[in-house]
């Protein structure tokens, strides 16, 4: 067994403090071992994780769910939020009474909190009996560090990396529906945000290693890809492409589904709406996080665009694209965010009619520049305007959802519906997720579905039949 080595595009000139260098069989020593891996937050973490999977697993250690029984617990973690942060704090609790009747268990800290110097810290001084912390740029170095014995914890973070990961490996979580890195860090420097902290510069993949490896997917059965950024628009600015050249060559591999997340509505081109609009296999699905509807609080957040200037793209995109389902990010109680600018994004929803929302309450993240602005609304103000903001938003997309009612969608089934075991469930082209009646052999195929019940959050279904491609 050997672990593959990986083509590190080197950016800027800056040497690379990565490698694999595994050239023996360790399957034997980690035989009977077990790992634990958890992950919070987004996508792009998810998908780390199948590659933090497949690292455990080439070797040799077995997935157990049960930390109890666990010899390597990984948290794969998540700052975007201060209850992200909490959540593993917690967590980290049960590991450490854990560690006291057993000293061969390892802790291993990565993801984003990693990145953050104030957290680092914080681990190093009151979590000691966490033993290896890795970042965000270097997940590649887990089997090095798993394979030494260290006296003491580890910190293994490289900052701002510059480095491109071609050929990756994952161990996926689905055989039906992937993950596909298009580029990574984030140069938009919203003024709320730690992402470009903690993922670093925008740095896009090579064209032609994203394309091979959707083609690679479709040829072992997979049905649909999500290609991922924190802002895909940007893609290729770095390396002379753009993202509707790149959506373009991905959609001619003919894979049955493709999906993007996530927009930035500052440059989104007129190109990608005609390229979504052109290609059958792109879904028509857009998460477009507008944050605000006031245009001094936009400002505020460094957003780059005017509530106006919104609206015309998602106007545009509605006109363009048949059928295209938009959803949204919202964050209430910005500093200074007042009644008057709350109503503005009230309206703003209003006008839209969103197919669904995140909402969120602004949380202050520490060496941002939102951090250090005042903020003198009290929680309870901002807890209310989320419950008002959640009520509309959860009115839209119920009514959205009733258009669906007793119509037949098509629907890519995934598994096991998780609320009711006889059923299984899918996504309809435009991301509704859907629990339909029907026999367990779909799961992987497109099918047609009739729609029973719309709820906000949910669709019922029963099978009608197979698509069948002429
Ligand atoms: N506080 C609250 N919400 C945030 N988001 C990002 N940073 C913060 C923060 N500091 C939200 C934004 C973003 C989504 C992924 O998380 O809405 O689009
Ligand atoms: Fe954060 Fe803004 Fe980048 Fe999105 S675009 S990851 S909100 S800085």
């Amino acid at each position: 067994m050997h672990l593959p080595d990986l083509e590190v595009a080197k950016k800027r000139g800056q040497s690379a403090n990565i490698y694999i260098d595994l050239k023996e069989d360790y399957t034997a020593k980690f035989k009977d071992k077990k790992y634990f891996l958890r992950t919070y937050g987004c996508q792009m973490n998810v998908h780390d994780s199948e590659a933090l999977r497949n690292y455990l697993e080439t070797l040799g250690f077995q997935n157990t769910e049960n930390l109890e029984e666990a010899n390597v617990i990984v948290l794969n973690t998540c700052a975007i939020r201060e209850n992200a942060k909490d959540k593993v704090i917690g967590f980290l609790g049960k590991c450490k009474y854990l560690k006291k009747n057993r000293d061969d268990v390892k802790i291993v800290l990565a993801g984003c909190m990693s990145e953050q110097p104030d957290v680092v810290k914080e681990i190093m001084t009151n979590h000691q009996y966490v033993d290896i912390i890795i970042g965000t740029h270097n997940i590649q170095d887990l089997p090095k560090l798993l394979l030494k014995e260290f006296s003491k914890q580890v910190v293994e973070v490289y900052s701002n990396s510059d480095e491109v990961i071609e050929n990756m490996h994952y161990k996926r979580d689905s055989k039906i529906s992937a993950w596909v890195n298009i580029m990574y860090g984030c140069d938009k420097f919203c003024t709320y945000c730690i992402v470009p902290y903690t993922r670093g510069r925008e740095r896009s993949r090579k064209l032609e290693s994203i394309v091979n490896e959707v083609k690679e997917l479709k040829k072992q059965g997979y049905k649909e890809v999500t290609l991922l950024g924190q802002n895909v628009n940007a893609y290729g600015k770095d390396i002379n492409e753009t993202f509707s050249h790149l959506l373009e060559c991905v959609a001619k591999t003919n894979i049955e589904r493709i999906r993007f997340v996530t927009s930035h509505p500052w440059n989104f081109t007129d190109e990608m709406i005609e390229v979504i609009a052109k290609y059958k296999n792109i879904m028509p699905y857009i998460h477009l996080p507008i944050q605000s509807g006031s245009n001094k609080i936009l400002k505020k957040m460094n957003r780059r665009y005017t509530k106006e200037e919104y609206l015309e793209l998602f106007r545009k995109m509605k006109a363009k694209i048949p059928g295209v389902a938009i959803t949204t990010d919202i964050i209430v109680g910005f500093p200074g965010e007042t009644e008057a600018d709350f109503l503005e994004t009230l309206e703003v929803v209003k006008k839209c009619e969103y197919d669904g929302a995140y909402t969120f309450i602004f949380s202050k993240r520490e060496g941002t520049p939102a951090a250090k602005m005042p903020d003198d609304t009290p929680l309870s103000v901002k807890e209310e305007r989320l419950q008002r903001l959640n009520e509309l938003v959860n009115f839209y997309s119920n009514k959205n959802n009733q258009k669906l009612l007793n119509r037949e969608v098509e629907v890519l089934i995934l598994g096991d519906s998780e609320k009711d075991s006889k059923k299984v469930f899918g996504y309809t082209d435009t991301m509704k997720l859907v629990n339909v009646d029907g026999p367990k052999s779909i799961i992987g195929k497109i099918v047609k579905v009739k729609i029973t019940e719309a709820k906000s959050f949910s669709l019922d279904g029963e099978y009608v039949e197979d698509i069948v491609n002429v």
